[in-house]
């Protein structure tokens, strides 16, 4: 039973905090620290209510690494687990080498006025967590997170070498709002209007963004959607960590709803990111329509239906060609039922414990900055089953890989 400090109290860190309340033998004391106390204590109260056990609050900027030293020596925490902006990454990083604790996150750095992410920041620690003995585990989410620990696993248990590898992000729920999205508003818009890249041959090739779909039919009848090529962190990792892949492609589901609004507000210049003057006040657009979008971590009350995330991957097994997929499905209200929170905070926050269980109380505690494709999947592939993610694979042929014909329509 190990101290531990969560830091966010949006829609993710409020999943984190309940799952790992509900797992004491590893989770020791537990707090939850933030820049709004408020939304901290609601969290704090929700658990109490739910699991019996008391955690801990406090108001930190952990853009400020100092402060948030102190606080990880004043709570004794042995691991940070920040699942607070993508902005936060290397300050928390700082505070954890500062004051000898583990560190682990969802997201890759990215710089508060460069609409750009990818790990470079992040990997320069290796040498100063390796010297001081600490771990910092990268990208454990669901993607990244659980689609790089699947990959991991098919390349354990079922190819000798990996080709290709095509993950697919179907969210099938209806919050019933005209807009709004699943995540952080600013990070999520950020994220999707970026240039698509995708890796083919041995580089990253660039397109513009949206532009390939196709529609993509999920198992167990989740429902057939349009899915859509963009990047994602976790290709840049996935990459370098598995040699044989020759190519390496990111998916997701959008409504034509999102997509008409998201039109709209690029149209108008509403999701940029460099300040404007307005009555003589800066402010940046895309942060403004953040504060008047419905906040995701309310949606949960009123999201239906399920998300399918999964991988589809071929390559080879004893010199024959062979292809899986492997997925997961999760129910939104049931979700909602369990933590008070939707399956996309919950998809991210249950992957954020398991990992920071491998590290307090598995064999994931190693000196260095470590992507999760890098440690053994197995324990953390168990966990998902115990621990709210249950995930299924079936065997494709070689043409069912090719068009993504998992199920029949
Ligand atoms: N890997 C995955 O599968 C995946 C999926 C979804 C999301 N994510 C990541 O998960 C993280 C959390 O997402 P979310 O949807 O929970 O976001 P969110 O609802 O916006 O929550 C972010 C939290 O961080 C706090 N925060 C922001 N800046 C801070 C600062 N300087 N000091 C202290 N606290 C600060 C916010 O405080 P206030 O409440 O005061 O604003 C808020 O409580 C993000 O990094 C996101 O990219 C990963």
């Amino acid at each position: 039973m190990k101290p531990i400090l969560i830091i966010g109290a949006g829609g993710v860190g409020s999943v984190v905090a309940h799952k790992c309340a509900m797992v004491p033998e590893v989770f020791g004391e537990i707090t939850l620290a933030s820049r709004t106390l408020s939304k901290c204590d609601a969290i704090a109260a929700d658990v109490k209510m739910r699991t019996g056990r008391t955690i801990a609050t406090a108001m930190v900027d952990a853009d400020n690494a100092e402060e948030t030293a102190a606080l990880i020596r004043k709570t004794g925490a042995k691991l940070l687990i920040n699942v607070a902006l993508p902005y936060q990454d290397l300050n928390l990083m700082d505070a954890c080498l500062l004051a000898d604790c583990d560190y682990m996150d969802t997201a890759n750095y990215e710089p508060l006025d460069v609409a750009k992410f990818e790990y470079s920041w992040q990997w320069a620690y290796q040498e100063k967590f390796q010297q001081a003995g600490l771990t910092a585990l990268l990208g454990s989410g669901f993607d990244p997170g659980v689609t790089n620990v699947f990959t991991a696993w098919a390349l354990k248990h079922h190819f000798d070498e990996i080709h290709t590898l095509d993950i697919i992000d179907v969210n099938g729920g209806d919050h019933g709002r005209a807009f709004a999205t699943n995540f952080n508003p600013e990070i999520n818009i950020r994220e999707v209007t970026a240039e698509c890249r995708h890796w083919e041959d041995g580089t990253f090739l660039e397109t513009p963004p949206m532009s390939k779909h196709q529609a993509f039919t999920c198992p167990d009848g989740v429902g057939t959607y349009e899915i859509y090529r963009m990047y994602h962190e976790e290709l840049e990792s996935l990459v370098k960590h598995i040699p044989t892949l020759k190519r390496a492609q990111f998916w997701m589901s959008f409504s034509p709803n999102y997509l008409k609004h998201l039109e709209v507000l690029q149209n108008v210049g509403m999701t940029r990111i460099d300040p404007v003057l307005y009555h003589g006040i800066e402010i940046v657009p895309l942060q403004f329509l953040k504060a008047v979008l419905p906040n995701p971590s309310d949606l949960g009350q009123s999201t239906k239906g399920r998300t399918c995330i999964g991988n589809v991957i071929t390559g080879l097994k004893d010199g024959k060609a062979k292809a899986i997929y492997i997925y997961n499905i999760c129910d939104h209200e049931a979700c909602f039922a369990e933590v008070g929170s939707q399956a996309i905070s919950y998809t991210t926050g249950v992957p954020a414990m398991i990992g920071a269980k491998q590290i307090l109380a598995g064999d994931w505690r190693k000196s260095g900055v470590w992507n999760i494709e890098q440690h053994d999947p197995d324990a953390f592939m168990a966990d998902l089953n115990q621990h709210g993610l249950p995930w299924q694979f079936i065997e494709l042929t070689p043409e069912q890989a090719l068009g993504f014909h998992v199920a029949s329509a």
